[in-house]
């Protein structure tokens, strides 16, 4: 399980970099949104720059603003001119229409992350159309099945067997994807996303996510636990008493 960075923030990115342990860094309109006004172009031009300083190859998505076909691939094909980094991809949300932009984007050669996947169909179907990330919302498929707002489409698409229990239960929809990947011999793989706790982020890697994408604020609490601060204590404390 290869740990991403999500996130736009720059010390953010910076910080965890510095440490070793991110293979790649995700964003998307919302977080770029939470940064200071700036231009877009210049912001992530400054995530590249801080990936060539601290780990140079690692991967980096930037995800399309727009819901239009024409405009997603006028968006991506100028993404990979502006930005000149080999291993970005761009995020294009899933959809009936944004397969064929997909489709050709991929073969076109243009490495895409198909984001906001929250069924296992979306995600195989983005696969077969080329994704080589497809990204499952580890939070948002949980939230899908117990947030009252979606109670009304939530109780017609189960009834149309469209959906059942089991889409709303984030380990067993990544599981199940990463089951038809390996079966269908698709080489593209899984970044679980939205993730809400550290028990989150386990629970993706034991069902086969490949990545998972991880914001900051959860790195340090990764890192640490209080057994460890007791036990090195200890060892301070002895190795001292020993030496005096
Ligand atoms: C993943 O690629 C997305 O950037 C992100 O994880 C979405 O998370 P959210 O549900 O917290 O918005």
């Amino acid at each position: 399980m290869k740990i991403f960075i999500d996130t736009a923030n720059l010390e953010d990115i910076e910080e965890g970099l510095k440490r070793g342990f991110a293979s790649g860094i995700t964003t998307n309109p919302s977080l770029l949104a939470k940064e200071p006004k700036s231009s877009f172009e210049g912001h992530v031009q400054k995530i590249v720059e801080l990936i060539r300083r601290y780990k140079p190859g690692i991967h980096l998505s930037v995800e399309v603003f727009s819901k239009d076909k024409e405009e997603i691939l006028k968006q991506a094909q100028q993404f990979v001119s502006q930005f000149n980094y080999p291993q970005m991809s761009v995020k294009v949300q899933v959809g009936y229409n944004e397969l064929e932009t997909i489709s050709k984007l991929s073969s076109m050669g243009v490495s895409v992350n198909c984001t906001a996947c929250m069924s296992v169909t979306q995600a195989v179907m983005a696969a077969h159309a080329g994704a080589k990330y497809v990204s499952l919302f580890w939070g948002r498929i949980r939230d899908g099945g117990i947030n009252e707002e979606n109670a009304i489409e939530r109780d017609y698409l189960k009834a149309k067997k469209v959906l059942d229990d089991n889409d709303f239960n984030p380990y067993i929809v990544v599981k199940s994807v990463r089951q038809i990947l390996d079966q269908d011999r698709l080489n593209s793989e899984i970044i679980v996303g939205s993730i809400r706790s550290i028990t989150d982020i386990r629970d993706a890697g034991l069902a086969g996510a490949h990545i998972v994408t991880v914001p900051p604020k959860f790195f340090k609490p990764m890192a640490s636990h209080y057994k460890t601060d007791e036990v090195v204590d200890q060892f301070m404390t002895d190795f001292q008493q020993w030496l005096s």
